[in-house]
């Protein structure tokens, strides 16, 4: 079956997709992105990934190519078209293609491309083998809440963890804090065991699936605090793990080489994916998506 890709008004063979060499995206990283996840089906958090898309276009001014009812659709007819029914839609909208010039062009309408990809169905015996972390300083621009294109920091940050033969690597600012993963949100359960993960701030990008296991968590009586945690905090943590919407909630056993807590998954780790998992398969989302108004 051949795959399908969503250009601009039309779908393409994603084989044969492509946009104009001066797309803003492509010269000036002058765009916006979103992954959404498919389990069993479903999309997971399609509302708060639309809510979170508005915030990063509002905050960069680049205008809706189409109506949000209508991305709606066509997000749906790629999945359809690539028969994804486990993984993930990739979305990107760009200022659009104009003469390359720094300034905002006059009369550019924004490109959007949407495409999807078949994943293996969420593996709650895969999620639980831990992986290790690393830190390395968070060189990124200040505004990390905006879910934008420009990536270099989080990749070369990623290509240096899978080069410690880790799975991801853990942004530091200058004050010692942990922000978050190049692509995931970190969470730690503390000596005392106490569930953390970072405040919703420009430092991070507040993540669908971390917004999913705060509710899930909720409903089930668990108490969290949203606050920075520093590396040392972590290094003495009980609990340690990463959440994505393509790594959902995955355990971490090591901060930089250093066994977390006993080196082998924590109960209350274990206990968020399986509420995780519950919880989207009966709500689909996060409600609280008012965050970005
Ligand atoms: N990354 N922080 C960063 C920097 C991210 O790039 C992501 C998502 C998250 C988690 O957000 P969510 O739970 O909404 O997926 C946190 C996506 C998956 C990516 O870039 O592929």
């Amino acid at each position: 079956m051949s795959r399908i890709a969503y250009v601009n008004g039309q779908y393409l063979l994603h084989s044969e997709a492509a946009v104009h060499i001066e797309d803003r995206g492509y010269q000036f990283a002058d765009g916006v992105y979103e992954v959404f996840a498919l389990h069993r089906g479903q999309m997971v958090g399609e509302k708060g990934h639309m809510e979170r898309l508005t915030h990063s276009l509002n905050e960069l001014r680049i205008d809706w190519p189409i109506s949000r009812r209508a991305l709606a659709i066509i997000i749906r007819e790629v999945a359809r078209r690539n028969r994804v029914k486990d993984g993930l839609v990739y979305l990107q909208i760009t200022r659009g293609v104009a003469r390359r010039d720094h300034p905002f062009p006059k009369d550019c309408e924004s490109s959007l491309v949407v495409t999807a990809r078949q994943l293996p169905p969420l593996d709650k015996e895969a999620l639980r083998q831990g992986v290790g972390v690393i830190t390395i300083p968070d060189i990124r621009w200040k505004r990390h809440d905006i879910k934008s294109v420009s990536l270099l920091p989080n990749i070369l940050g990623k290509q240096q963890a899978r080069e410690a033969g880790a799975y991801e690597a853990w942004m530091v600012s200058e004050d010692g804090m942990v922000t978050e993963g190049t692509s995931t949100n970190a969470w730690i359960v503390t000596k005392s065991g106490q569930l953390v993960t970072h405040n919703v701030s420009h430092a991070i990008l507040n993540g669908i699936t971390r917004l999913s296991v705060l509710e899930a968590a909720t409903g089930a009586g668990l108490s969290f605090e949203e606050r920075p945690f520093s590396v040392a905090e972590a290094m003495e943590a009980k609990e340690a793990f990463v959440t994505s919407s393509t790594s959902h909630v995955k355990a971490v056993t090591s901060i930089d080489g250093e066994s977390v807590g006993n080196g082998h998954v924590g109960e209350l780790t274990g206990q968020l994916l399986d509420l995780y998992v519950d919880f989207i398969e009966a709500k689909g989302g996060p409600a609280n998506t008012s965050i970005w108004n």
